[in-house]
């Protein structure tokens, strides 16, 4: 209504401002301190009484940006040769939606192709199989049509041995108790025998 001004929600007290030129037949929607909020849908609907004919709205989409904030970028799996890992890779904000692409760099820090089965999608970078030249660098990169922003992590794949050693050194312990209740058993059997024996002499 023109004359009592829009009608506003609570959120957007203060927010929206409306200027309606009758004779132009122009009106202005201004929406101030945008936020994410607003990231919609927008339609104008004219309405004038006794008048049914016609298109009575029109809509347009109203995008929001936002620059991604910096990615976050983990691994997730065991780093050890012959193991599947993933690495994942996410930006808190962005708007549109941010895209995600991994780059993957050697120790010495020289680009390279992904591994040939490697996938890489919205994010999720899976590896299969993993050995010492896996290991190096994994940047990913968050953009949209504002900015982009990267993380970076380092993998650096262990051999199996790490995990057998540590298996080996279990068999050792159990081995070396083994040998000391061994020791323990023989050396009281003696004892009892020597203990006999002097029993016997003392009784002849
Ligand atoms: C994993 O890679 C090793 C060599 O690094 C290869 O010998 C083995 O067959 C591979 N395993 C699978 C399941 O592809
Ligand atoms: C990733 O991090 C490594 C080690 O901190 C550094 O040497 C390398 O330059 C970084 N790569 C990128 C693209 O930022």
């Amino acid at each position: 209504s023109l004359d009592t001004g829009p009608d506003v929600e609570a959120a957007y007290a203060g927010r929206i401002n409306l200027r309606v030129s009758v004779p132009t037949g122009d009106v202005a929607l201004t929406i101030m301190k945008l936020t994410l909020q607003e990231n919609n849908k927008i339609r104008c609907k004219v309405q004038i009484p006794k008048d049914t004919s016609g298109k009575g709205y029109a809509s347009t989409t109203l995008v929001v940006l936002v620059a991604p904030s910096p990615p976050v970028c983990r691994i997730v799996g065991t780093t050890e040769y012959f193991e599947n890992i993933n690495m994942t890779c996410a930006s808190e904000e962005g708007s549109p939606a941010p895209t995600y692409k991994w780059q993957s760099y050697t120790v010495n820090n020289v680009p390279r192709p992904n591994p040939l089965k490697a996938t890489d999608v919205n994010g999720l970078l899976s590896l299969y199989n993993i050995s010492i030249d896996t290991s190096g660098f994994f940047v990913c990169t968050s953009q949209n049509k504002i900015r982009s922003a990267t993380c970076n992590v380092t993998l650096a794949v262990m051999p199996p041995s790490m995990k057998l050693g540590s298996v080996g050194a279990a068999l050792i312990a159990a081995a070396v108790i083994g040998l000391i209740l061994a020791a323990i058993g023989i050396y009281c059997c003696c004892c009892r025998k020597r203990k006999e024996q002097s029993e016997e002499y003392t009784m002849g």
